[in-house]
């Protein structure tokens, strides 16, 4: 592959930025500094740093970020900060957010440039769980909870299909839910006499929020996460 592409796949800028850089004299390709886009290198074998920093290629990159509030999950935003900018450096360009979590909204976010297992993972027909802690305006009665187990009306053609409720106090829960409709969490509350004041997702599939993560901190999947991902 020529040295500019691979460093644009790398996000390192934009071709006349890398274009730049290179002739700033910032990238080594095996310890020997390259000035040439139009280099051909190895990206598997070669070893190419920007800067000082190598660069470790992957076709695909898979990463779990916890999501603070106050940004929006798109790949961009005239107004608002996006999840994009909490991803490390050097991550590839091509990766976006699985699925959405709203604005005021923290916790489990996960981006890839796999569309495949996005496609999958967001799928309806694969019924992926997705667990949420939500904190409630005030206590739900026994048969509300019951109502959030059966199925709500939320003004869809179909209710919604049966969650799990565990209540850890009274105004506090783990909701999970196999879908993921706008608003969906909220617009079930609301569905039965309540108000979402406060939500995090702590799962989605096989992956759990990594407790050691502050919101705002974002780290790669290990390969165990990654493969778990993947299976039925
Ligand atoms: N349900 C909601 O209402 N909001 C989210 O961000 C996710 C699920």
């Amino acid at each position: 592959m020529r040295l500019d592409k691979f460093l644009c796949e790398m996000n390192i800028g934009t071709r006349s930025e890398v274009k730049a850089f290179l002739k700033q004299g910032h990238v080594t390709v095996n310890n020997s500094k390259v000035t040439r886009p139009e280099v051909q290198i190895n990206e598997e074998n070669d070893l190419i740093c920007f800067k000082g920093t190598p660069l470790k290629y992957s076709v695909f990159e898979y990463y779990m970020l916890n999501k603070p509030q106050g940004c929006v999950t798109a790949t961009e935003d005239k107004r608002d900060k996006t999840v994009m900018e909490y991803l490390p450096a050097g991550h590839r360009s091509d990766v976006f957010p699985v699925g959405r979590l709203d604005k005021d909204t923290e916790g489990l976010l996960l981006l890839t440039n796999d569309g495949d297992l996005a496609h999958r993972l967001l799928s309806p027909k694969k019924h992926v769980d997705k667990t949420y802690l939500v904190d409630l305006d005030h206590s739900l009665t026994l048969e509300e909870t019951k109502q959030l187990e059966e199925g709500v009306d939320i003004g869809e053609k179909a209710l919604t299909r049966p969650a799990k409720v565990m209540m850890l106090n009274d105004t506090q829960m783990h909701l999970t839910i196999q879908e993921g409709k706008f608003h969906q969490v909220k617009r079930m509350l609301q569905a039965v006499g309540n108000k979402v004041v406060h939500l995090k997702r702590i799962t989605f599939g096989a992956l759990t929020l990594d407790p050691t993560l502050a919101p705002g901190d974002c780290r790669s999947l290990t390969d165990k996460e990654i493969k778990s991902l993947y299976e039925p």
